[in-house]
């Protein structure tokens, strides 16, 4: 067993950081990795800590009981935007103390898209389990927090009010402050909960409902350099990939749109089809998917004609699609990218000793795309932070993160929670894209994807 926390484990010199509640689905290299803090970047994990797995469930729950842990600030956090019912309680290190999340994903895979009566009713049905798993996993009442956050913009109207009305009940009924969250803020700020990253800081959101590249300068503090003119890449991935029937693959019926592309696209040749990169001749950080995906339907049907395939039958040419739009998405975001680091450089906006990128959102899990992505960053010598996946998508600790950051600067609570309403739309900070556009800032020559 290894040691308790703070302690040097007894059989390597890896300090045990993480107080961490045991989560059944968790895999025991996660476990491992967090109770000794070991980056994602290493992969080898000690082999003598790898035994930690078959420690009982509730020995690690003992293991992970810090006995401090009543004298510091724990923050319940509730995440109803879109389509996730996610809660977490955090402490002020960023250890998880315990974390629910009910997805809505499969539910919407059948409707073709999220109906927002639907997703809400599933926030109603299932936000009160949800908060009680996550306080119940943290071995807590809700008395015992310090304060409750929840996502109230933006979002989703419906899906935001049961979040937003449910967190004003318990801030009533136990008397707790309430520090309303911006949900991209805590996409953003995230990252910061598992690695030190310093203010001023870059930052690309890529999900199915968001699209931005933003600096990142403070709490509450944010420089929008661009963000969509019309659909989230994560939406334009999961139609192309529809309109390619792919659930009827042998290889993609479990998938989401994005991911079964690039399993796809991984066997073909990106180079069979010519698309034109979006937005190209616009020296903005703005993104455009919409015409990209028309362009790909367009091909797509061209195809089917021309091999007159039928129903759910699929073209033999899906990987070469499925590849070249995958790249011409791609060279899309790095031009962006490329544009918002050169814009930094110029209005001295990232400091140069300490240059850090975090990519975030569901695309963000594209090897593909991070790979290129990192191709930028390394241009440029900024440190590429991906929070690991369950962070990048949806969830509770995001928001309770987020508040617990606003706690420990003493801002951000609400005066009056009664008073508090969601906003569906809420730009994240001050929006810089005339500025961006003024600077005409060129990006060739062009930085290529790695292959
Ligand atoms: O952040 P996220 O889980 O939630 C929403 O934005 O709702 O992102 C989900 C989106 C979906 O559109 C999905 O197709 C896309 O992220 N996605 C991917 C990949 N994995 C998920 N897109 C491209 N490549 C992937 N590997
Ligand atoms: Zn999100």
């Amino acid at each position: 067993m290894a040691a308790p926390i703070g302690e040097m484990c007894r059989k390597c010199s890896l300090q045990i950081v993480q107080k961490y509640a045991f989560k059944s689905s968790m895999s025991s290299n996660v476990l491992v990795r967090r109770l000794h803090k070991i980056p994602y970047r290493n992969f080898n994990v000690p082999r003598h800590l790898r035994k930690v797995v078959s420690v009982e469930k509730s020995q690690i729950r003992t293991f992970a009981d810090d006995a401090d842990s009543k004298s510091r600030l724990l923050v319940l956090g509730i995440e109803t935007s879109c389509d996730e019912t996610g809660a977490a309680v955090v402490d002020d290190r960023g250890s998880v103390l315990g974390e629910a999340l009910h997805s809505q994903k499969l539910v919407h895979l059948k409707h073709g898209g999220i109906v927002p009566t639907v997703a809400q009713q599933l926030h109603r049905d299932h936000i009160e389990e949800v908060v009680q798993g996550a306080l119940d996993m943290a071995s807590l009442r809700l008395q015992d927090v310090t304060a409750i956050a929840a996502t109230v913009k933006p979002g989703l109207a419906l899906c935001l009010q049961i979040g937003v009305e449910y967190a004003k009940k318990l801030v009533k009924q136990s008397g707790k402050p309430f520090i309303p969250v911006h949900h991209m803020e805590a996409h953003a700020l995230t990252a910061r909960m598992m690695e030190n990253i310093e203010f001023p800081f870059l930052v690309f959101l890529l999900s199915g409902g968001h699209c931005l590249l933003a600096v990142a300068r403070g709490i509450g503090d944010f420089l929008l350099l661009g963000s969509t003119t019309d659909e989230a890449p994560g939406v334009v991935f999961d139609q192309v990939a529809r309109k390619l029937k792919l659930k009827h693959h042998p290889d993609c019926s479990t998938l989401s749109g994005g991911q079964a592309i690039e399993v796809l696209a991984a066997q073909g040749d990106s180079q069979a089809f010519r698309f034109t990169v979006p937005m190209a001749r616009y020296a903005n950080c703005d993104f455009s998917f919409s015409g990209h995906k028309n362009q790909t339907y367009r091909l797509i049907d061209k195809m089917e004609k021309e091999e007159g395939t039928y129903s759910n039958q699929i073209l033999s040419c899906v990987n070469n699609i499925a590849a070249s739009f995958q790249r011409t998405a791609t060279q899309h975001l790095m031009q962006r990218l490329h544009r918002a680091v050169l814009y930094c450089q110029q209005r001295h906006i990232i400091p140069q000793h300490s240059k850090a990128l975090v990519l975030s959102g569901g695309v963000a899990s594209n090897m593909y795309i991070r790979q290129s992505l990192q191709a930028v960053a390394d241009r440029f010598g900024y440190r590429l932070v991906c929070p690991p996946p369950r962070l990048c998508t949806d969830n509770g600790v995001m928001i309770a993160w987020t508040g617990m950051e606003w706690l420990k600067e003493g801002r951000g609570i609400a005066e009056d929670p009664e008073a508090v309403e969601f906003q569906p739309r809420c730009p994240l900070g001050v929006d810089m894209s005339t500025d961006v556009l003024n600077a005409g800032i060129k990006t060739s020559p062009k930085i290529k994807i790695p292959t």
